[in-house]
């Protein structure tokens, strides 16, 4: 079958369309046609060569897919289940969502709820998983309804996801972008406010500045997250998943030990059974309050890729792009 392949085999990478067969990697594995898939900051590190996050020299791409379920190991996931797959080793060690059918064991398959179609799934996608976890995760720390909340990195996968829920749960969502030629969409989104990337560095003289956000969505690291660390308010929170700026974090002990703030790190790859379960109940809780079809920036086929992948790389994308893999 028609499928998008990485290959890095005795110093030579390629990457494109070609014939492969997908196989199951464990006898539990679960058989799912893919319906969508979706394009994520991580597909571009792992197409890319010599790359660190990559863990096979031959596979499908793609960390994340949904479909119907074709065959079954699992009693509690009937064939014809509407179902994401996701996390792991997913795309990443194992074969993953750029091709028409997947393999994946129990542990990466999420039923959907009724309320989320294939298609919404993966402009959710594991950006949207991400969001939605950062926000239950800010509530847990003690975020309420009604706040202020600073998204960074707003237009991307996890940003704009993000700018949608906090609006969908009656929150007041600050997006934080470095395209401020897309304000507008992110108005439409459900964002409050618009601010630049470099509108975050407040009191750059000083060891704090003054006290801001009453929580925080941050997918960009680095310089960022110091910046959103220092102006967080007195015992608030910021979620951070992300690293597109950069992987370092040069900050101080002050705003932990003057203000009681709190750096949550939220990781969706590995994240438990409970957590996972919930993040998608969640989900389909918001669903209805959602305009997911605004959150899409295109939807290409599998021939479309080698670009999405560079786009995706560079920054220039709008929300989520969306795979249709079939081969009709
Ligand atoms: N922890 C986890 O489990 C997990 C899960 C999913 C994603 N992630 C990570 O989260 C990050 C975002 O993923 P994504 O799929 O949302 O990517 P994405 O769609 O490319 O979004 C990233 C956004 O960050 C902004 N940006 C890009 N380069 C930047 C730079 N040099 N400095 C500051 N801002 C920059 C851009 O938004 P603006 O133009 O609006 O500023 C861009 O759209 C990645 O690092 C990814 O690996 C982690």
């Amino acid at each position: 079958m028609r499928c998008y392949v990485v290959r890095e085999e005795d110093g030579a990478f390629s990457r494109g369309v070609e014939d492969y067969e997908p196989f199951a990697r464990e006898s539990a594995d679960l058989h799912v046609r893919v319906e969508y898939s979706g394009v994520n900051y991580k597909d571009a590190l792992v197409a890319s060569p010599s790359s660190r996050v990559r863990r096979v020299p031959v596979l499908v791409g793609g960390v994340d897919a949904a479909g119907v379920v074709i065959t079954s190991s699992d009693p509690g996931i009937a064939e014809g289940t509407p179902v994401c797959v996701h996390g792991g080793d997913l795309g990443v060690g194992r074969d993953g969502g750029f091709a028409p059918q997947v393999y994946a064991p129990p542990r990466l398959v999420s039923v959907l709820p009724a309320s989320i179609s294939t298609r919404d799934a993966m402009v959710i996608g594991t950006a949207g998983f991400t969001a939605m976890a950062s926000v239950l995760a800010l509530e847990e720390h003690g975020l309420e309804p009604g706040a202020e909340v600073l998204v960074t990195g707003a237009t991307g996968g996890v940003g704009s996801l993000a700018v949608a829920f906090l609006h969908a749960r009656d929150y007041q969502p600050v997006a934080s972008t470095g395209s401020p030629q897309e304000s507008a969409w992110l108005y439409e989104r459900g964002a409050t406010r618009v601010i630049g990337r470099d509108d975050i560095a407040d009191r750059p003289d000083r060891v704090l500045a003054s006290e801001r956000w009453a929580g925080a969505i941050d997918c960009v690291g680095g310089e960022t997250l110091h910046h959103i660390l220092r102006s967080l308010r007195y015992g608030a929170g910021v979620a951070a998943s992300g690293l597109v700026a950069s992987p370092d974090l040069n900050t101080n002990v002050y705003p932990f030990i003057t203000r009681a703030v709190a750096l949550l790190g939220i990781d969706a790859v590995e994240t438990s059974a409970r957590t996972r379960a919930e993040v998608w109940r969640q989900l389909g809780e918001v669903a209805t309050r959602v305009d997911f079809a605004g959150l899409i920036d295109s939807t290409i086929t599998l021939e479309g890729l080698d670009e999405a992948l560079e786009m995706i790389r560079s920054g220039k994308t709008r929300g989520r792009i969306v795979v249709d893999p079939s081969e009709d």
